[in-house]
Protein backbone atom coordinates (compact mmCIF):
# COMPACT_ATOMS: atom_id res chain seq x y z
CA UNK A 1 0.00 0.00 0.00
CA UNK A 2 1.26 3.39 -0.81
CA UNK A 3 1.99 5.67 2.07
CA UNK A 4 -0.54 8.17 1.46
CA UNK A 5 -3.41 5.34 1.90
CA UNK A 6 -1.34 4.08 4.85
CA UNK A 7 -1.52 6.80 6.17
CA UNK A 8 -5.22 7.79 5.70
CA UNK A 9 -6.10 4.32 6.56
CA UNK A 10 -4.74 4.34 9.91
CA UNK A 11 -5.66 7.67 10.76
CA UNK A 12 -9.61 7.42 9.75
CA UNK A 13 -9.56 8.65 13.40
CA UNK A 14 -8.84 12.72 12.99
CA UNK A 15 -7.40 14.61 9.73
CA UNK A 16 -7.55 18.36 9.75
CA UNK A 17 -6.16 20.64 7.73
CA UNK A 18 -4.90 23.05 10.25
CA UNK A 19 -3.70 22.36 13.56
CA UNK A 20 -6.35 24.27 15.21
CA UNK A 21 -6.26 27.71 16.71
CA UNK A 22 -3.56 28.95 18.40
CA UNK A 23 -4.83 29.02 22.64
CA UNK A 24 -5.22 32.70 23.54
CA UNK A 25 -2.23 33.23 25.27
CA UNK A 26 -4.08 34.56 28.59
CA UNK A 27 -5.90 31.29 28.63
CA UNK A 28 -4.76 29.48 32.06
CA UNK A 29 -5.14 26.03 29.97
CA UNK A 30 -2.97 24.24 32.58
CA UNK A 31 -5.48 25.54 35.58
CA UNK A 32 -6.95 22.22 36.81
CA UNK A 33 -10.48 23.41 37.52
CA UNK A 34 -11.25 23.91 33.79
CA UNK A 35 -13.10 21.36 32.01
CA UNK A 36 -10.78 18.68 30.23
CA UNK A 37 -12.10 17.32 26.94
CA UNK A 38 -9.42 14.56 27.31
CA UNK A 39 -11.04 13.77 30.72
CA UNK A 40 -14.28 12.28 29.08
CA UNK A 41 -16.75 14.61 29.30
CA UNK A 42 -20.38 14.83 28.03
CA UNK A 43 -20.79 17.82 26.15
CA UNK A 44 -23.85 20.31 26.25
CA UNK A 45 -23.83 21.09 22.92
CA UNK A 46 -21.88 21.23 19.26
CA UNK A 47 -22.12 23.45 16.29
CA UNK A 48 -20.35 24.80 13.33
CA UNK A 49 -20.36 28.82 13.05
CA UNK A 50 -20.46 30.34 9.43
CA UNK A 51 -16.80 29.36 8.99
CA UNK A 52 -17.03 25.61 9.02
CA UNK A 53 -15.29 26.51 12.90
CA UNK A 54 -16.87 23.53 14.93
CA UNK A 55 -17.47 25.04 18.36
CA UNK A 56 -18.10 21.98 21.43
CA UNK A 57 -19.63 23.60 24.84
CA UNK A 58 -19.88 22.14 27.96
CA UNK A 59 -21.07 24.96 31.18
CA UNK A 60 -19.47 28.26 30.61
CA UNK A 61 -16.85 26.89 28.54
CA UNK A 62 -16.04 26.01 25.08
CA UNK A 63 -13.28 24.74 22.48
CA UNK A 64 -12.89 25.94 18.89
CA UNK A 65 -11.94 22.95 16.24
CA UNK A 66 -10.66 19.50 17.33
CA UNK A 67 -7.49 20.65 18.39
CA UNK A 68 -8.35 24.10 20.60
CA UNK A 69 -7.65 24.99 23.90
CA UNK A 70 -10.73 25.64 26.59
CA UNK A 71 -11.79 29.41 26.44
CA UNK A 72 -14.53 30.86 28.37
CA UNK A 73 -18.06 30.67 26.33
CA UNK A 74 -18.97 34.66 26.33
CA UNK A 75 -15.57 35.23 25.36
CA UNK A 76 -16.70 34.00 21.88
CA UNK A 77 -20.39 34.51 22.39
CA UNK A 78 -20.93 37.30 25.02
CA UNK A 79 -24.43 37.43 25.61
CA UNK A 80 -25.00 34.06 26.68
CA UNK A 81 -23.62 34.81 29.66
CA UNK A 82 -26.39 37.37 30.20
CA UNK A 83 -29.09 35.04 31.52
CA UNK A 84 -26.01 33.69 34.47
CA UNK A 85 -28.67 31.34 36.42
CA UNK A 86 -28.20 28.88 33.43
CA UNK A 87 -24.64 29.12 32.89
CA UNK A 88 -25.07 26.21 29.92
CA UNK A 89 -26.58 25.60 26.56
CA UNK A 90 -28.99 22.93 26.05
CA UNK A 91 -28.84 22.77 22.21
CA UNK A 92 -27.63 24.91 19.14
CA UNK A 93 -27.31 24.19 15.74
CA UNK A 94 -25.83 26.07 12.66
CA UNK A 95 -28.81 27.16 10.36
CA UNK A 96 -29.19 25.28 6.99
CA UNK A 97 -31.74 27.84 5.13
CA UNK A 98 -30.65 29.05 1.49
CA UNK A 99 -34.01 29.91 0.70
CA UNK A 100 -33.73 32.93 3.66
CA UNK A 101 -29.93 34.37 3.21
CA UNK A 102 -31.03 35.99 6.69
CA UNK A 103 -31.22 33.01 8.48
CA UNK A 104 -28.85 31.23 6.17
CA UNK A 105 -25.86 30.00 8.67
CA UNK A 106 -26.64 31.57 11.45
CA UNK A 107 -25.64 29.32 15.04
CA UNK A 108 -29.07 29.59 17.02
CA UNK A 109 -28.37 28.57 20.42
CA UNK A 110 -31.38 27.10 22.67
CA UNK A 111 -30.77 28.11 26.76
CA UNK A 112 -33.82 26.79 28.52
CA UNK A 113 -36.88 28.06 27.47
CA UNK A 114 -34.69 30.92 25.09
CA UNK A 115 -33.45 31.18 21.36
CA UNK A 116 -30.39 33.18 20.66
CA UNK A 117 -29.54 33.61 16.76
CA UNK A 118 -25.34 35.14 16.10
CA UNK A 119 -23.86 35.96 13.04
CA UNK A 120 -20.44 36.74 12.79
CA UNK A 121 -20.41 36.01 16.49
CA UNK A 122 -22.81 38.89 16.78
CA UNK A 123 -26.22 38.51 18.47
CA UNK A 124 -29.02 39.43 15.77
CA UNK A 125 -31.12 42.10 16.70
CA UNK A 126 -34.62 40.93 18.96
CA UNK A 127 -33.09 37.93 20.35
CA UNK A 128 -32.79 36.56 22.86
CA UNK A 129 -36.98 34.87 21.96
CA UNK A 130 -38.95 32.74 23.87
CA UNK A 131 -38.20 28.95 21.33
CA UNK A 132 -42.04 28.98 20.18
CA UNK A 133 -41.58 32.41 19.07
CA UNK A 134 -39.29 31.05 16.33
CA UNK A 135 -40.21 27.56 16.61
CA UNK A 136 -43.40 26.51 16.96
CA UNK A 137 -44.00 23.72 18.73
CA UNK A 138 -40.71 22.75 19.37
CA UNK A 139 -40.20 22.03 23.26
CA UNK A 140 -38.28 24.14 25.71
CA UNK A 141 -34.85 22.56 27.53
CA UNK A 142 -33.87 20.58 24.96
CA UNK A 143 -31.00 18.06 24.91
CA UNK A 144 -29.87 18.50 21.07
CA UNK A 145 -30.36 19.81 17.54
CA UNK A 146 -28.70 19.44 14.44
CA UNK A 147 -29.71 20.29 10.78
CA UNK A 148 -30.88 18.61 8.23
CA UNK A 149 -30.70 20.06 4.65
CA UNK A 150 -32.69 18.93 2.01
CA UNK A 151 -31.65 16.38 0.00
CA UNK A 152 -30.32 14.62 3.18
CA UNK A 153 -33.96 15.50 4.78
CA UNK A 154 -36.92 15.77 2.76
CA UNK A 155 -36.62 19.21 3.46
CA UNK A 156 -34.30 21.27 5.04
CA UNK A 157 -35.45 20.72 8.75
CA UNK A 158 -33.46 20.93 11.90
CA UNK A 159 -33.55 17.93 14.19
CA UNK A 160 -34.31 18.76 17.80
CA UNK A 161 -33.98 16.10 20.09
CA UNK A 162 -35.64 15.98 24.24
CA UNK A 163 -35.12 12.51 25.83
CA UNK A 164 -35.89 9.80 22.99
CA UNK A 165 -38.04 11.78 21.03
CA UNK A 166 -37.19 13.59 17.95
CA UNK A 167 -38.77 16.94 16.90
CA UNK A 168 -37.89 17.09 13.33
CA UNK A 169 -38.87 20.61 12.20
CA UNK A 170 -39.31 22.12 8.76
CA UNK A 171 -37.41 25.48 8.07
CA UNK A 172 -40.01 26.67 5.21
CA UNK A 173 -43.41 25.22 6.28
CA UNK A 174 -42.42 25.78 9.78
CA UNK A 175 -43.96 22.25 10.89
CA UNK A 176 -42.74 19.64 13.24
CA UNK A 177 -43.41 16.20 13.18
CA UNK A 178 -42.72 13.96 16.16
CA UNK A 179 -40.74 10.67 16.02
CA UNK A 180 -39.35 8.57 18.68
CA UNK A 181 -36.25 6.51 18.41
CA UNK A 182 -35.82 4.52 21.24
CA UNK A 183 -32.78 2.65 20.18
CA UNK A 184 -30.85 5.34 20.07
CA UNK A 185 -28.88 6.89 23.07
CA UNK A 186 -30.69 10.05 24.59
CA UNK A 187 -28.23 12.58 22.96
CA UNK A 188 -26.67 15.70 25.15
CA UNK A 189 -25.46 17.38 21.84
CA UNK A 190 -25.72 16.61 18.25
CA UNK A 191 -23.27 17.01 15.00
CA UNK A 192 -23.59 17.18 10.95
CA UNK A 193 -20.11 16.89 9.85
CA UNK A 194 -19.18 16.20 6.40
CA UNK A 195 -22.55 14.86 5.30
CA UNK A 196 -22.55 12.27 8.47
CA UNK A 197 -24.76 12.50 11.72
CA UNK A 198 -23.98 11.94 15.05
CA UNK A 199 -25.66 11.81 17.92
CA UNK A 200 -23.32 12.60 21.56
CA UNK A 201 -24.02 11.07 24.34
CA UNK A 202 -21.29 10.95 27.56
CA UNK A 203 -17.97 10.74 25.89
CA UNK A 204 -19.19 8.69 23.43
CA UNK A 205 -20.76 8.80 20.05
CA UNK A 206 -23.24 7.44 17.82
CA UNK A 207 -23.62 8.02 13.83
CA UNK A 208 -27.57 7.63 12.79
CA UNK A 209 -29.55 8.29 9.56
CA UNK A 210 -30.91 11.45 9.92
CA UNK A 211 -34.45 10.21 8.52
CA UNK A 212 -34.85 6.73 9.90
CA UNK A 213 -32.71 7.16 13.00
CA UNK A 214 -30.70 3.79 11.93
CA UNK A 215 -27.49 2.92 13.51
CA UNK A 216 -25.17 0.99 11.13
CA UNK A 217 -22.07 0.35 12.32
CA UNK A 218 -20.25 -0.76 15.78
CA UNK A 219 -21.29 2.49 17.65
CA UNK A 220 -21.08 3.84 20.59
CA UNK A 221 -17.00 5.10 20.16
CA UNK A 222 -15.27 7.32 22.05
CA UNK A 223 -15.24 10.45 21.16
CA UNK A 224 -11.52 11.32 21.96
CA UNK A 225 -10.36 8.87 19.38
CA UNK A 226 -12.28 11.10 16.28
CA UNK A 227 -13.05 14.65 17.70
CA UNK A 228 -10.46 16.11 19.57
CA UNK A 229 -6.37 15.26 19.83
CA UNK A 230 -6.23 13.44 22.89
CA UNK A 231 -2.77 12.06 24.09
CA UNK A 232 -3.44 7.86 24.51
CA UNK A 233 -6.43 8.20 22.07
CA UNK A 234 -6.10 6.66 18.58
CA UNK A 235 -4.03 8.41 16.01
CA UNK A 236 -5.36 11.60 17.06
CA UNK A 237 -2.66 12.25 19.92
CA UNK A 238 0.18 12.21 16.66
CA UNK A 239 -1.54 12.35 13.85
CA UNK A 240 0.26 14.34 10.98
CA UNK A 241 -2.13 15.39 7.43
CA UNK A 242 -0.49 13.16 4.92
CA UNK A 243 2.54 15.44 3.10
CA UNK A 244 1.72 16.74 -0.41
CA UNK A 245 5.04 14.70 -1.40
CA UNK A 246 3.29 11.84 -0.27
CA UNK A 247 0.43 11.62 -1.99
CA UNK A 248 -0.88 8.61 -4.19
CA UNK A 249 -4.07 8.45 -5.92
CA UNK A 250 -6.10 5.77 -6.79
CA UNK A 251 -8.91 8.03 -8.79
CA UNK A 252 -10.31 11.65 -8.53
CA UNK A 253 -13.27 13.38 -10.13
CA UNK A 254 -16.05 15.97 -9.33
CA UNK A 255 -19.75 15.77 -10.04
CA UNK A 256 -22.70 17.57 -11.60
CA UNK A 257 -23.10 19.21 -8.17
CA UNK A 258 -19.77 19.55 -7.78
CA UNK A 259 -18.48 17.35 -5.49
CA UNK A 260 -15.12 16.50 -5.32
CA UNK A 261 -13.72 13.07 -4.55
CA UNK A 262 -10.23 11.61 -3.97
CA UNK A 263 -9.55 7.97 -3.99
CA UNK A 264 -6.69 6.03 -2.34
CA UNK A 265 -6.71 2.70 -1.44
CA UNK A 266 -9.34 1.87 0.39
CA UNK A 267 -10.35 5.58 1.42
CA UNK A 268 -11.85 8.53 -0.06
CA UNK A 269 -12.54 12.11 0.73
CA UNK A 270 -14.33 14.81 0.18
CA UNK A 271 -12.52 17.41 -1.17
CA UNK A 272 -14.44 20.87 -1.65
CA UNK A 273 -16.20 20.94 1.91
CA UNK A 274 -12.57 21.44 3.22
CA UNK A 275 -13.81 24.32 5.29
CA UNK A 276 -15.50 21.62 7.65
CA UNK A 277 -11.79 19.23 7.77
CA UNK A 278 -10.35 16.79 5.72
CA UNK A 279 -11.43 13.58 6.91
CA UNK A 280 -10.89 10.37 5.37
CA UNK A 281 -14.01 7.27 5.17
CA UNK A 282 -14.03 4.21 3.92
CA UNK A 283 -14.88 3.95 0.73
CA UNK A 284 -17.65 1.57 1.17
CA UNK A 285 -19.42 4.18 3.65
CA UNK A 286 -21.05 6.00 0.30
CA UNK A 287 -20.23 3.29 -2.57
CA UNK A 288 -21.28 -0.19 -0.61
CA UNK A 289 -20.10 -1.97 -3.47
CA UNK A 290 -16.49 -0.85 -3.85
CA UNK A 291 -15.11 -3.37 -1.42
CA UNK A 292 -11.93 -3.27 -3.41
CA UNK A 293 -11.32 0.26 -3.84
CA UNK A 294 -11.78 2.45 -6.60
CA UNK A 295 -9.53 2.58 -10.38
CA UNK A 296 -10.55 5.15 -12.49
CA UNK A 297 -13.87 7.06 -11.66
CA UNK A 298 -15.56 9.69 -13.71
CA UNK A 299 -18.64 11.55 -13.69
CA UNK A 300 -21.26 12.07 -16.54
CA UNK A 301 -25.22 13.12 -16.57
CA UNK A 302 -25.67 13.31 -13.06
CA UNK A 303 -23.70 9.86 -12.52
CA UNK A 304 -20.58 9.03 -11.18
CA UNK A 305 -19.05 5.90 -12.80
CA UNK A 306 -16.30 4.03 -10.86
CA UNK A 307 -14.00 1.57 -12.03
CA UNK A 308 -12.56 -1.58 -10.72
CA UNK A 309 -11.15 -3.92 -12.59
CA UNK A 310 -12.85 -5.70 -15.84
CA UNK A 311 -16.01 -3.78 -13.63
CA UNK A 312 -17.98 -0.82 -14.19
CA UNK A 313 -20.15 0.61 -11.40
CA UNK A 314 -23.01 3.60 -12.62
CA UNK A 315 -23.96 5.16 -9.51
CA UNK A 316 -27.07 8.14 -9.42
CA UNK A 317 -25.63 11.41 -7.84
CA UNK A 318 -28.41 12.62 -5.07
CA UNK A 319 -27.88 12.96 -1.55
CA UNK A 320 -26.53 9.42 -1.55
CA UNK A 321 -25.00 7.63 -3.83
CA UNK A 322 -26.95 4.20 -4.99
CA UNK A 323 -26.15 2.13 -7.50
CA UNK A 324 -28.28 1.88 -10.80
CA UNK A 325 -29.88 -1.34 -11.40
CA UNK A 326 -28.14 -3.82 -13.53
CA UNK A 327 -24.38 -2.75 -12.54
CA UNK A 328 -21.99 -3.15 -12.41
CA UNK A 329 -21.15 -4.37 -16.11
CA UNK A 330 -18.28 -5.40 -17.76
CA UNK A 331 -16.14 -2.50 -19.22
CA UNK A 332 -16.13 -4.29 -22.54
CA UNK A 333 -20.01 -4.27 -22.69
CA UNK A 334 -20.28 -0.48 -20.93
CA UNK A 335 -17.49 0.90 -22.87
CA UNK A 336 -16.41 -1.19 -25.65
CA UNK A 337 -12.92 -0.96 -23.45
CA UNK A 338 -10.53 -4.31 -22.31
CA UNK A 339 -7.79 -4.55 -19.99
CA UNK A 340 -6.49 -2.47 -16.97
CA UNK A 341 -7.84 1.24 -16.52
CA UNK A 342 -5.60 3.91 -15.16
CA UNK A 343 -7.55 6.51 -15.03
CA UNK A 344 -10.30 8.48 -16.98
CA UNK A 345 -11.93 11.68 -17.33
CA UNK A 346 -14.80 13.71 -18.87
CA UNK A 347 -14.63 17.42 -19.65
CA UNK A 348 -18.16 19.36 -18.01
CA UNK A 349 -20.29 19.38 -20.32
CA UNK A 350 -18.96 17.13 -22.88
CA UNK A 351 -20.07 13.69 -23.62
CA UNK A 352 -16.49 12.13 -23.92
CA UNK A 353 -15.11 9.77 -21.64
CA UNK A 354 -11.15 9.47 -22.43
CA UNK A 355 -9.65 6.46 -20.97
CA UNK A 356 -5.91 6.36 -19.68
CA UNK A 357 -4.55 2.64 -19.94
CA UNK A 358 -0.14 2.52 -19.11
CA UNK A 359 0.87 4.80 -22.19
CA UNK A 360 -2.44 4.77 -24.19
CA UNK A 361 -5.19 7.12 -24.14
CA UNK A 362 -8.91 6.17 -25.81
CA UNK A 363 -11.88 7.67 -26.19
CA UNK A 364 -15.26 7.00 -26.39
CA UNK A 365 -18.30 9.06 -26.93
CA UNK A 366 -21.40 8.15 -24.23
CA UNK A 367 -24.27 9.59 -26.27
CA UNK A 368 -23.69 7.34 -28.83
CA UNK A 369 -24.86 3.53 -28.79
CA UNK A 370 -23.27 1.22 -29.97
CA UNK A 371 -20.16 2.49 -27.97
CA UNK A 372 -17.07 2.89 -30.65
CA UNK A 373 -13.29 2.93 -28.64
CA UNK A 374 -11.28 5.40 -31.58
CA UNK A 375 -8.20 5.00 -32.49
CA UNK A 376 -5.96 5.37 -28.55
CA UNK A 377 -2.97 7.82 -29.17
CA UNK A 378 0.37 7.47 -27.13
CA UNK A 379 0.63 10.04 -23.96
CA UNK A 380 3.66 12.00 -23.48
CA UNK A 381 3.86 10.24 -20.02
CA UNK A 382 2.81 6.95 -18.55
CA UNK A 383 1.84 5.36 -14.91
CA UNK A 384 -0.89 8.01 -14.69
CA UNK A 385 -2.72 7.24 -11.40
CA UNK A 386 -6.13 9.58 -11.55
CA UNK A 387 -7.14 12.46 -14.10
CA UNK A 388 -9.78 15.49 -13.66
CA UNK A 389 -10.96 17.47 -15.45
CA UNK A 390 -12.48 21.03 -14.76
CA UNK A 391 -12.81 24.67 -16.01
CA UNK A 392 -9.72 24.97 -15.70
CA UNK A 393 -8.07 22.22 -18.01
CA UNK A 394 -7.09 18.74 -17.41
CA UNK A 395 -4.77 17.34 -14.41
CA UNK A 396 -2.80 14.43 -14.85
CA UNK A 397 -1.82 13.02 -11.68
CA UNK A 398 1.02 10.61 -11.09
CA UNK A 399 2.20 10.05 -7.75
CA UNK A 400 2.80 13.56 -5.93
CA UNK A 401 2.97 15.14 -8.59
CA UNK A 402 0.92 16.47 -11.72
CA UNK A 403 0.54 17.84 -15.06
CA UNK A 404 -1.80 20.35 -16.74
CA UNK A 405 -3.37 20.81 -20.17
CA UNK A 406 -5.75 22.68 -21.62
CA UNK A 407 -7.71 20.37 -23.56
CA UNK A 408 -8.22 16.70 -24.09
CA UNK A 409 -6.93 17.91 -28.05
CA UNK A 410 -4.14 19.17 -27.23
CA UNK A 411 -3.15 16.09 -24.44
CA UNK A 412 -3.82 13.80 -27.39
CA UNK A 413 -1.85 16.08 -29.80
CA UNK A 414 1.63 16.25 -27.02
CA UNK A 415 4.55 14.72 -27.80
CA UNK A 416 6.92 16.70 -25.20
CA UNK A 417 6.63 15.64 -21.38
CA UNK A 418 5.88 18.78 -19.53
CA UNK A 419 7.55 19.70 -16.52
CA UNK A 420 5.94 17.81 -13.71
CA UNK A 421 4.30 20.29 -11.16
CA UNK A 422 4.23 19.30 -7.11
CA UNK A 423 0.89 18.53 -6.15
CA UNK A 424 -0.66 21.52 -3.95
CA UNK A 425 -2.74 21.57 -0.58
CA UNK A 426 -5.16 23.98 -2.46
CA UNK A 427 -6.05 20.64 -4.73
CA UNK A 428 -5.72 18.30 -2.85
CA UNK A 429 -5.77 19.09 0.95
CA UNK A 430 -2.33 17.65 1.79
CA UNK A 431 0.61 19.28 3.71
CA UNK A 432 2.79 21.68 1.94
C1 LIG B 1 -17.19 35.80 31.29
O1 LIG B 1 -17.44 34.90 32.34
C2 LIG B 1 -16.48 34.99 33.38
C3 LIG B 1 -16.77 33.87 34.37
O2 LIG B 1 -18.14 33.63 34.53
C4 LIG B 1 -16.55 36.36 34.03
O3 LIG B 1 -15.59 36.47 35.07
C5 LIG B 1 -16.26 37.39 32.95
O4 LIG B 1 -16.42 38.68 33.47
C6 LIG B 1 -17.19 37.21 31.76
N1 LIG B 1 -16.76 38.07 30.68
C7 LIG B 1 -17.58 38.82 29.96
C8 LIG B 1 -16.97 39.58 28.83
O5 LIG B 1 -18.79 38.91 30.22
C1 LIG C 1 -17.91 40.68 11.70
O1 LIG C 1 -17.66 41.29 12.94
C2 LIG C 1 -16.47 42.05 12.97
C3 LIG C 1 -16.29 42.63 14.38
O2 LIG C 1 -16.83 41.80 15.34
C4 LIG C 1 -16.56 43.19 11.96
O3 LIG C 1 -15.35 43.90 11.94
C5 LIG C 1 -16.85 42.60 10.58
O4 LIG C 1 -17.05 43.64 9.66
C6 LIG C 1 -18.07 41.72 10.62
N1 LIG C 1 -18.23 41.08 9.32
C7 LIG C 1 -19.40 41.04 8.71
C8 LIG C 1 -19.41 40.32 7.38
O5 LIG C 1 -20.44 41.49 9.16
C1 LIG D 1 -18.97 4.20 25.69
O1 LIG D 1 -18.91 3.19 24.72
C2 LIG D 1 -18.28 1.99 25.19
C3 LIG D 1 -18.26 1.04 24.01
O2 LIG D 1 -17.54 1.59 22.97
C4 LIG D 1 -19.04 1.40 26.36
O3 LIG D 1 -18.37 0.26 26.82
C5 LIG D 1 -19.14 2.45 27.43
O4 LIG D 1 -19.96 1.96 28.48
C6 LIG D 1 -19.74 3.73 26.91
N1 LIG D 1 -19.66 4.74 27.96
C7 LIG D 1 -20.62 5.65 28.12
C8 LIG D 1 -20.39 6.60 29.25
O5 LIG D 1 -21.60 5.71 27.41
Amino acid sequence: MELLTKTLFLCLALALTNGGPVPPHDAPVNDAALPDRCEGIEFDAITPDEKGNTFFFKGSHLWMGFHGAVQLANESFKELDDLHHIGHVDAAFRMHNVENPDDHDHIYFFLDDKVFSYYNHTLEDGYPKEIQEDFPGVPSHLDAAVECPKGECMADSVLFFKGHDVHVYDINTKTVKTKTWPHLPVCTSALRWLEHYYCFHGHNFTRFNPVTGVVSGAYPKDARHYFMKCPDYGHGGDYEVPKCSEVKLNAITTDDAGKSYSFAGPVYMRLDTRHEGLHAFPITRAWKEMTNGVDAAFSYNDNMYLIKDDHIYIYKTAAHYTLIDGYPKTLKEELGIEGHVDAAFVCPDQHTVYVIQGRMMSDVDLSATPRTVNMPVPLPMSDIDATLCNADGIYLFKGSNYYRYVTPMILAMSRMTPQPLPVTNAMLGCQD
